[in-house]
This record gives structure tokens, sequence and C-alpha cells, in this order.
């Protein structure tokens, strides 16, 4: 619909943390419509598969009105293009992020002037959470209730149970 804002919220989401969700929800505040797009090409070999990962982002969602989920290859600012959104929405979580995101959103304005990065800060009760921690700590048996919702722990149990 003319005159919606919408934002591409781009990332590996292996798997979707609450940190995530927090970030998400924080840019539907802010945004008509948020794509919430799983990055399938990279480097970072996902535990779980781009479907694995659109699941997981889906059924940890209580809110679906005005959010998409999918997966694209290729450059960000060229998705972001294609689907018609005009900002891309990165979460820092700590100071440690900012170089890498700094450069990230310097690097697509330069491929993609018309299209602007936001920065949202999620609450800070999840600002240490990463999806690496929360692997390394499912692998070796630990608890994440805290930091996943209960569809994405269920999904780990079951990968490290084979
Ligand atoms: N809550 C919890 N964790 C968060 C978080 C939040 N709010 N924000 C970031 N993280 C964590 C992630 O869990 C992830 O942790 P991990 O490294 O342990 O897996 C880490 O921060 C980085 O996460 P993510 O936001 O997924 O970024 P990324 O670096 O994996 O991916 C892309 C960044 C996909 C946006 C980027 O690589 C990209 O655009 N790729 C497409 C190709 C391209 O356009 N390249 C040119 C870029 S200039």
């Amino acid at each position: 619909m003319a005159g919606r804002l919408k934002a591409l919220y781009p990332g590996t989401f292996d798997p979707i943390t609450f940190g995530h969700i927090d970030i998400i929800n924080r840019a539907r505040g802010v945004f008509d419509i948020v794509v919430v797009a799983v990055a399938s090409n990279l480097e970072k070999k996902p535990l779980f598969t781009d479907k694995e990962r659109i699941a997981l982002i889906k059924n940890s969602l209580d809110e679906h009105d005005g959010i998409e989920v999918t997966s694209f290859d290729g450059l960000t600012v060229h998705f972001a293009k294609s689907i018609g959104a005009t900002a891309i929405v990165r979460g820092i979580r700590a100071v440690s992020d900012f170089e890498f995101e700094f450069q990230m959103a310097l690097t697509n304005r330069k491929m993609q002037p018309d299209i602007e990065t936001v920065f949202l800060t999620p609450d800070e009760k999840h600002s240490y959470i990463s999806s690496s921690l929360v692997k390394d700590i499912a692998r070796r048996g630990g608890d994440i209730t805290c930091f996943v919702p209960e569809a994405v722990k269920k999904e780990l149990a079951k990968k490290f149970s084979s």
C-alpha cells in the first residue's frame, strides 16, 4: 500500500533469541511493515537451515501483524530495494557491535544511497545474548529458557540430542 513504511531486518538468526524479538517488536513500533529476512549464503555455516530458521522465527512471534518472514541470497541492499524497503534495521547491543555495524551501514549506503540504516537498541536485559552463546550453552546441556522461546529451545534440544 502506498505510503506505508517498510523496513528490512536482516540477520543470520541461527537461531532467533529474545534479543532479536525485542528488536523486531521495536522496529514494528516505528515501521508499518517489518520484513525479517534470514541471510542464506553465509560463511557462518548455520546450525539450522533457512527453512528451519524461518519457521523458528514465525513460531517465536506473538504478533504477526505487519511482520513478514523470509530468506534472501546476495546483497542485503539489493534485497531491500527489491521488496521496496526504505530502511535496514540493525540492533546494537553494546559498543562492541558499533564498529562493524557502522562499517556495514556506510558500505550499504555507498551501494544504495536511498536506503537508510536504522539502529535500535534492545532492552538491556537482552544486551549480552548472542546466538552462538545460546547454542554453546544448549550443546553442553545448560538451561537456555531465559534466552530463547520454547520452540527454539525444543529444536536446539533435538539438534544436540542427535
Ligand atoms: N539479540 C540477540 N543477538 C543479537 C542481536 C540481538 N538483538 N543482534 C545481534 N545479535 C547477535 C546474533 O545472535 C549474532 O550472534 P552470533 O555471531 O553468535 O551468531 C551476532 O549478533 C550477529 O548477528 P546478525 O545480526 O545475525 O548479523 P550477522 O553478522 O550474522 O549478519 C548480515 C549480518 C546478514 C546483515 C550481513 O552479513 C549481510 O548483510 N549479509 C548479506 C551480504 C551483504 O550484503 N554483504 C555486504 C554487507 S556491507
